[in-house]
């Protein structure tokens, strides 16, 4: 599968997401949308605006967009969101991000 994993980072913690899910996957036309966000209910994430642009862009997006969990807002990643980030990437290879 080739697949574009396209994020935005501050301070790192979505780079180091984005970097575990794009192991594997490579530069393409197919694209999929992270963010890392806050556990509050309330707070949305930011990559729910992201697909629409994608697709604009000419790019097929291949899953909805996903948050991973940071404890605070300069991180780090809660224990296991690493683990989920490499999880959810490697299913989308499994199953052909469909
Ligand atoms: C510009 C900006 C926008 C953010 N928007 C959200 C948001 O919509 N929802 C949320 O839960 N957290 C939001 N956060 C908090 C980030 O999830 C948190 O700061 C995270 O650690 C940033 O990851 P980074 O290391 O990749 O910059 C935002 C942070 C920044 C800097």
């Amino acid at each position: 599968m080739n697949a574009a994993v396209v994020y935005e980072s501050m301070f790192g913690n979505t780079r180091a997401v984005a970097e575990t899910i794009a192991e594997g996957l490579r530069c393409g036309r197919r694209a999929v949308a992270l963010d890392t966000r806050l556990s509050y209910p309330l707070i949305a994430g930011a990559a729910r605006a992201i697909p629409r642009r994608l697709a604009h862009q000419g790019y097929e997006v291949v899953a909805r967009p996903t948050g991973f969990i940071v404890e605070v807002t300069q991180g780090p990643l809660k224990p296991g969101e690493h683990e989920r980030a490499r999880a959810w990437g490697a299913g989308l290879v499994r199953y052909g991000a469909r």
